[in-house]
């Protein structure tokens, strides 16, 4: 079991890594923003983010309930603005607001993820 949860583990930090690299690569960018890599990281986020609150349920590890929530919150705001981002880039609308929402809350949840106990 603990082996899987250290393989989701992996994949919860790549997709933190594809948000908060895409992000940090096209900060400055006015035009050709990558929503594609964001996506698919804010996809990766929620996704590994529940295998990981059940893995560990099903392992007796607790996790932190008000912790998750804040997290999950946090994480479907993201995806809701990568979907925005992609929306807007395939009918020519504004791309960078959506953008720098997701790549700056990722940004939050890591500082959440590390410092709340
Ligand atoms: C952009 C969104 C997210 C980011 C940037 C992020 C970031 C992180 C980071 C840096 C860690 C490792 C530090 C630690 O163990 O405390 C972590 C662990 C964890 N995350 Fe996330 N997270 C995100 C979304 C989520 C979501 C949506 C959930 C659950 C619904 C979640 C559940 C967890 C759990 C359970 C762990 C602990 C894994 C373990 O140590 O066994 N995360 N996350």
């Amino acid at each position: 079991m603990e082996i899987v949860l250290n393989l989701v583990l992996v994949l919860h930090f790549l997709g933190l890594a594809a948000i908060i690299g895409v992000f940090l690569v096209q900060m400055r960018a006015k035009s050709g923003f990558r929503t594609d890599i964001l996506l698919t990281g804010a996809i990766t986020q929620v996704v590994t983010g529940l295998a990981l609150v059940g893995i560990r349920q099903m392992g007796d590890l607790g996790v932190d309930n008000a912790k998750i929530a804040v997290k999950l919150i946090i994480a479907l705001v993201i995806l809701a603005a990568a979907i925005l981002a992609s929306v807007n880039k395939r009918k020519g609308g504004k791309v960078k607001p959506a953008f720098h929402a997701a790549g700056g809350l990722a940004i939050v949840n890591v500082i959440i993820a590390v410092l709340w106990d």
